[in-house]
């Protein structure tokens, strides 16, 4: 069965209605996690200096004085992964944010992740260099349209799995959070009997659901990025690259995975990229992940996934950040994560789920 039935298509942040705000305020969520209201915040930005200045040491110096943690997902720009103390998945980030000692996260990825960061961590300062940074995937599901799917199959009494790219609204109605580095162990361990309602993303449920054989319904949401990449994109690069195997994430469509040699998030990439004896690579997954691959696992070829279109395979959701939207972020203690505390502790119960289930 296909939830919710309406194609939640890709609407942008601002089309969306969730991430309006203007230029110079924080946002904020309602009391349900469905709506944002807007505080301001100081507008001094980070100041442009004379040539010289070097940003990523001021960082630094930023960052001893407000004793802050850089967390940079594995899509963001080369420079802000260079300057992170913790580069990774969703799931390494998770981890990191719950662990930390730091007073203050600067988050370097989405909004849903920083997110996610300030649910486990209530009394730090999370900060992200950039409020716009979204995600359609997350977009595609939201809490109230959730809610109303869920009331109006009462009867199903849906045992809810979110994927972790999904706003604190969502987590708030799920049972348990997984990413793309634990989902098959999370979907594993839902109880047996109950009907599991795989949210928001299509082709991460369906990936999930052919590996463990768990009957699930899924919500029709997907990553604008991934679904980009297709089967003629990917056959025309393999005959280019004969000896290349193509490593995918599970973002991608059925099509795309069934001509993938692995299929797996962006931290096993590395480790799979590492293992392989193969000395060339077909990487299907947003280009920022090249960086953090030639960077580790030096000597290889890395190839990124083309499309069949001029399309760049950059998210420009994760391309938002950048080191000076950083360096301001840290400057001005802002913007700042924001979330009201019923919503918070809803969230809070499911993700502290994945992370214990995550460790067996
Ligand atoms: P990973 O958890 O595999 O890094 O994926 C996050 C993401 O946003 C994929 O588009
Ligand atoms: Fe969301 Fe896709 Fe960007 Fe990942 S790559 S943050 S799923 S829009």
């Amino acid at each position: 069965m296909v939830a919710a039935g309406v194609n939640f298509g890709f609407a942008g942040p601002a089309s969306g209605g969730q991430l309006v705000r203007e230029i110079g305020q924080t946002l904020i969520h309602d009391a349900e996690g469905t709506s944002w209201a807007t505080q301001p915040v100081p507008r001094t930005g980070c100041p442009p200096g004379p040539s010289g200045v070097d940003l990523a040491e001021e960082i630094a110096e930023l960052k001893r004085e407000r004793n802050a943690v850089i967390l940079a997902h594995n899509y963001q720009v080369p420079e802000l992964q260079d300057i992170a103390d913790y580069v990774g998945d969703s799931l390494g980030l998770s981890y990191q944010a719950a662990q930390t000692n730091a007073d203050v996260i600067l988050f370097c990825g989405v909004h849903f992740m920083a997110e996610t960061a300030k649910i486990l961590n209530p009394t730090k300062k999370v900060l992200l260099p950039d409020l716009e940074a979204g995600c359609s995937l997350s977009e595609s599901c939201p809490p109230e349209k959730l809610k109303a799917f869920l009331d109006a199959h009462a009867e199903k009494n849906y045992y809810v799995i979110a994927y972790i790219n999904c706003s604190a609204g969502v987590k708030a109605l799920a049972d348990v959070i997984c990413t793309s580095g634990n989902a098959e162990k999370i979907v594993r361990s839902a109880p047996a009997g109950r009907n599991v309602l795989f949210v928001p993303d299509q082709n991460l449920g369906a990936w999930v659901r052919e590996r463990t054989g768990r009957a699930m319904d899924l919500w029709q949401g997907n990553c604008y990025i991934h679904v980009e990449f297709t089967a003629r994109s990917i056959n025309n690069i393999r005959e280019q690259y004969p000896n290349a195997p193509v490593v995918a994430h599970p973002e991608c469509t059925y099509a795309v995975r069934m001509l993938a040699d692995e299929v797996c998030s962006t931290e096993k990439m590395v480790a799979f990229s590492r293992q392989t004896p193969a000395r060339e690579i077909i990487v299907v997954t947003e280009a920022g992940m090249l960086h953090r691959l030639k960077k580790e696992v030096p000597g290889k070829l890395f190839i990124p996934g083309p499309t069949d279109n001029c399309f760049c395979g950059e998210c420009r959701f994760m391309k938002m950040n950048t080191l000076e939207k950083a360096h301001a972020a840290l400057l001005n203690m802002a913007p700042e994560i924001i979330l009201p505390e019923a919503i918070r502790k809803r969230a809070e119960a499911p993700i502290l789920r994945m992370l214990e289930l995550s460790k067996k």
